[in-house]
């Protein structure tokens, strides 16, 4: 099509493809390892494969409610009681096409014109689009160290009267590290008594290692009546592409949520909700295994990663490491990730993307959701270099 006479102006002019798009396309076109985009290379369980199919095939086709299906926003409720708090499936859970659009849905709904949102970072990147086209303003706090940890009084220093939200993501992409309990401790301490809300992405809730446990924004009662708890069926379930989650949060604040999230999507997905509901009625245990899943994917990738010249720290949650190359190379982690995506091929994500300012940190994002198989050859390649 001849380019378009109409002229407007962005309003995410700083923002283009999303580096997981470019990475995955690249890795295809150069027929590359993918070790880039958060999703399992392995299939969902079968069964429920064949929930959904069941649903598909003689299950309910229309609208179903705007806050989701309620078996399903029970199981939700079932699974944050462990944190200690009890939300009321009918006003306080509400089921999303997704953890993003959960995430943009609270921002659209709670930020307005010059309200402050500080964000950790480097940062998940759908976080500071919304926040700017809510027209709030994203204040950054960077995470510090080794482990990539919260500097607490630098979260104190930022705090103002402007500051509507604090955005906070255990455990972290990309990072991998996981909120203490200290940390979760000191968080309710500096929202305790003012209006700030926490949106709390927990997606990776059930993949915390090394048999320390996933500490959520609703284990802590001041806390959970000023947060909101974000989840994804996506990653627990291993159906990124079904995209749907849920939030969670006290009923005045969801009541606002909801207001957004009808004139946003209605509601979402219904077959695929009946086939969750089903699923986690049937397999209870699920969750549970995940953690013990992934870990044993971790030690495989590191241990078969033993003699490379990559320094890391074993990733604490999630289903990413990162691996460190500043003995190889001191380039850029942008061109060096394209460069190992042509050759030897095998392709990451570089960190500093997920800053928003320039780092120079030589630190590249894999993702270990893959067949043993996959993880060998991948570390087989990467001890080429
Ligand atoms: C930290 C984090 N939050 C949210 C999401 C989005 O989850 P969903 O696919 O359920 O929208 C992801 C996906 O990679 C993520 O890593």
């Amino acid at each position: 099509m001849p380019s378009t006479p109409v002229s407007f102006s962005s309003k995410l002019p700083r923002v283009g493809t999303t580096i997981f798009t470019v990475m995955s396309s690249l890795a295809k076109e150069h027929e590359a390892l993918n070790l880039s985009q958060g999703f399992p290379e392995f299939e969902a369980p079968e069964k429920l494969r064949k929930l959904l199919s069941k649903h598909a095939k003689s299950g309910y086709h229309q609208y179903i409610p705007m806050a989701g299906l309620l078996t399903l926003r029970n199981h939700v409720a079932a699974s944050l009681e462990k944190h200690g708090t009890s939300y009321d499936p009918e006003e306080e859970i509400t089921i999303t096409a997704g953890a993003t659009q959960a995430i943009f849905t609270a921002v659209m709904a709670l930020i307005k014109d010059q309200d402050e949102v500080i964000v950790f970072t480097p940062a998940y990147d759908c976080y500071t689009p919304a926040i700017e086209l809510a027209g709030g303003s994203p204040v950054h706090v960077q995470l510090k160290g080794d482990n990539y940890e919260v500097d607490w009084d630098e979260v104190r220093k930022v705090v103002n009267r402007k500051t509507k939200m604090i955005l906070i993501n255990s455990p972290h992409n990309p990072t991998g590290s996981c909120l203490s309990a200290s940390d979760i401790e000191e968080l309710e301490k500096i929202v305790d008594g003012t209006d700030i809300i926490v949106l709390s992405d927990e997606v990776y809730e059930h993949m915390v290692f090394d048999r320390e446990k996933h500490h959520s924004c609703a284990s802590r009662s001041v806390l959970a009546q000023q947060s909101l708890i974000v989840g994804s069926f996506g990653k627990t379930y291993h159906v990124t592409g079904w995209k749907i989650g849920y939030i969670a949060g006290p009923g005045a604040i969801m009541a606002e949520f909801r207001k957004v999230h009808q004139y946003n999507v209605f509601c979402v997905n219904g077959p695929a909700q009946f086939a969750l509901a089903s699923y986690m009625e049937s397999c209870p245990e699920h969750p549970q295994e995940l953690s013990a899943f992934y870990q044993q994917k971790r030690d495989l990738f590191l241990h078969e990663l033993d003699g490379s010249r990559f320094s890391f720290h074993p990733t604490q949650g999630t289903y990413f490491q990162l691996l460190n190359f500043s003995t190889i190379t001191d380039k850029p982690d942008t061109d060096v990730a394209v460069a190992w995506t042509k050759k030897p091929g095998i392709a990451s994500i570089p960190v500093s993307v997920f800053y928003h300012q320039p780092i120079h940190n030589h630190v590249l994002r894999f993702c270990f959701a893959k067949h043993d198989e996959t993880l060998v050859k991948a570390a087989q390649i990467l001890k080429t270099l």
